[in-house]
């Protein structure tokens, strides 16, 4: 729950009892209200993956006419891609340093007693809450705001430096994605995190949308012509856009395999169907058990020792890796310099490592790995996403497509596991750029965050109310005495039930009225559980979120006073 809003007028007094209960979907405007501030805005949407992170923009904010151009990194190291590894570079002092190539190419230029003062965090996305624990210990807050300002500041310098003009944050709205299985909670430390970084500013926090990745990727699915997905697909179709078409997006990413479940309304918007599901099976896990695979070859010392001393080495060759992996073929990765130099130390000949390993061979410096050992890699990620599919596909829709977006999806094997084994029920789509899917479609989410009309609750959220006593429902420990009668106290009220679907700009409205005349605060504590509509705020599986406290001195009129809530669900 984001905004909680209590409308208590004059003379009106908080309490305890529900009297009716009713939603209405209220005109307001959507999130980036731009229109009623400037007639034309521009849009940055950030992405902030496990493995690598990016953004994009658009100095365009009509929908029809967006053409989102993404930022290119990694010139310093050679390279040129849509986004620059997660890692983020602190000082002793914990003063930011650098992001992205840069910092992994500092971090791991220095040498080890200088290392050991710095704070150096990679892959952190997953490890959101409380200190992020890699190396030196830091504020997740802290390294999360950092990382944020670092890809605000590089967008606006972009975008100055390519349009000539001179730009604020405040002339955007911003868009971060996040991924779709993220608990509300986490939703809301990125918020935080952006408003910290001076993303958005107080009393403008409308300015941010938060977009679910694999949502995003669909909006940039849906722009695209039958050309635009790739050929190993069947054939000449874009995506059908009819209403009632079902989709399926699995978001590949480095961590995290997202998927969401989708149906076109009348009039084009889409309505979630499923909440955000998935696992932890991503890309890495691939990375992972190549990882393993050569710590079993070359023995755990050498290999521990390889991996401690020099890291930015093995993450050349995890590039290199990377890009072996796009091909569902026999792979050859060159033996880094360290590690043939490592291997000679330990006096056995390179071809004796390789002695009896199956599916590997040595060959002049390279190391060939066969295509059944390179999808060997695959398999327990693979089994991970099927199951995750499988589980959808017997529950009661008609899914028409699944689209497969990430960079991980930019993978031969991963894509035709996935066409293989579900060709029969559904299309498998993949569009060509899969990798940059998501950034520019949370441009085009940007533009009208309501092209997603309805979202499922991850939660039951519910606040807390007293009953009038009926011994055929309520529990007797739960029964207490006033003036009025017999009440029961600890009462669930659901606000909204798990899975139901919550409307984009939905606002829903309750009244409550004071159990007692006398009464001059109202406090409402609101709850949340996993289960449909537990009974009472203490049963099992229900936990407190938040609480808000109404003063409402004025009692001249009794338990006749009404407080009204109002609550819009940030789903
Ligand atoms: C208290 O409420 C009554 C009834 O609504 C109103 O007539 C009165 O002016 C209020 N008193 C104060 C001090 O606001
Ligand atoms: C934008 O460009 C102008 C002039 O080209 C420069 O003075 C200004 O510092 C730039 N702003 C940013 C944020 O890079
Ligand atoms: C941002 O630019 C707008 C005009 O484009 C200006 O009104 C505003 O004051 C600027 N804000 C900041 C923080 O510089
Ligand atoms: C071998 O490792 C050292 C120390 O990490 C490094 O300075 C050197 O550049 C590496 N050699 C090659 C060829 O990468």
């Amino acid at each position: 729950i984001t905004g909680v809003t209590m409308a208590s007028r004059e003379g009106f007094v908080c309490g305890g009892e529900e009297k009716k209960a009713l939603a209405k979907t209220s005109a307001q405007p959507s999130s980036c209200s731009r229109s009623s501030i400037m007639s034309d805005s521009f849009i940055i949407a950030i992405h902030f993956g496990r493995s690598y992170s990016g953004y994009a923009f658009s100095l365009t904010a009509r929908e029809a006419e967006i053409d989102p151009m993404v930022k290119y990194w990694g010139a310093e190291v050679g390279q040129k891609t849509v986004k620059t590894p997660t890692c983020i570079l602190f000082d002793e002092h914990e003063e930011f340093m650098s992001f992205g190539y840069e910092a992994q190419r500092y971090y791991h230029r220095m040498r080890g007693e200088e290392a050991r003062h710095k704070f150096f965090f990679q892959s952190f996305k997953m490890s959101l809450y409380g200190r992020v624990t890699s190396g030196k210990p830091m504020k997740a807050l802290k390294v999360f705001t950092e990382a944020l300002r670092f890809m605000k500041d590089d967008a606006l310098k972009t975008i100055n430096s390519s349009s000539g003009k001179v730009f604020n944050q405040s002339d955007f709205c911003w868009v971060l994605t996040v991924p779709a299985i993220w608990d509300p909670s986490a939703k809301q430390f990125m918020r935080r995190a952006a408003t910290q970084a001076g993303i958005v500013t107080e009393g403008k926090e409308d300015w941010l949308v938060i977009a679910l990745e694999p949502e995003a990727a669909l909006m940039w699915c849906r722009k695209l012509p039958a050309d635009g997905f790739i050929a190993e697909n069947q054939g000449e179709v874009s995506l059908d856009q009819s209403p009632g078409t079902q989709y399926i997006v699995v978001n590949c990413g480095g961590g995290t395999i997202d998927v969401t479940v989708h149906e076109v309304l009348d009039g084009g918007a889409l309505r979630e169907l499923h909440k955000g599901s998935g696992n932890n099976m991503g890309g890495q896990s691939v990375d992972r058990k190549f990882k393993e695979f050569l710590k079993e070859i070359f023995g755990d010392a050498l290999w521990e020792k390889y991996e401690r001393e020099h890291p930015g080495e093995l993450q050349k060759m995890m590039y290199e890796f990377t890009f072996s992996k796009r091909h569902d073929d026999e792979a050859e990765i060159s033996c880094p310099y360290n590690l043939t130099e490592l291997a000679k130390e330990s006096g056995r000949d390179m071809e004796r490592f390789f002695e009896g390993v199956r599916g590997a061979s040595w060959d002049k410096g390279s190391i060939q790995i066969s295509k059944q050992r390179m999808r060997s890699f695959f398999s327990d990620s693979l089994r991970g996403i099927t199951n995750c599919l499988k589980e959808i596909l017997r529950k009661d829709f008609h899914i028409d497509y699944i689209l497969l977006v990430g960079g991980y999806s930019e993978s031969e094997t991963l894509r035709r596991h996935v066409i293989n084994q579900f060709k029969g029920q559904c299309k498998v789509l993949c569009p060509v750029r899969a990798q940059e899917a998501i950034l520019l479609g949370a441009v085009i989410f940007g533009t009208n965050p309501a092209l997603v009309a309805s979202r499922k609750s991850a939660f039951t959220y519910g606040v807390k109310t007293t009953r009038n006593f009926d011994p055929s429902k309520h529990r007797e420990d739960k029964k207490f005495t006033t003036d009025t009668g017999d009440l029961c106290g600890d009462v669930f009220k659901m606000l909204v039930e798990i899975d139901g679907d919550v409307g984009w700009t939905e606002t829903r409205e309750f009244s409550f009225t004071p159990n007692n005349p006398t009464q001059t605060t109202m406090s409402f504590s609101f709850f949340r559980t996993e289960r449909n509509n537990p009974q009472y705020v203490d049963d099992w599986g229900v936990e407190e979120i938040g609480s808000v406290k109404v003063s409402m001195p004025n009692t001249t009129r009794g338990r006749d006073r009404r407080v009204k809530l109002e609550i819009k669900f940030d789903l």
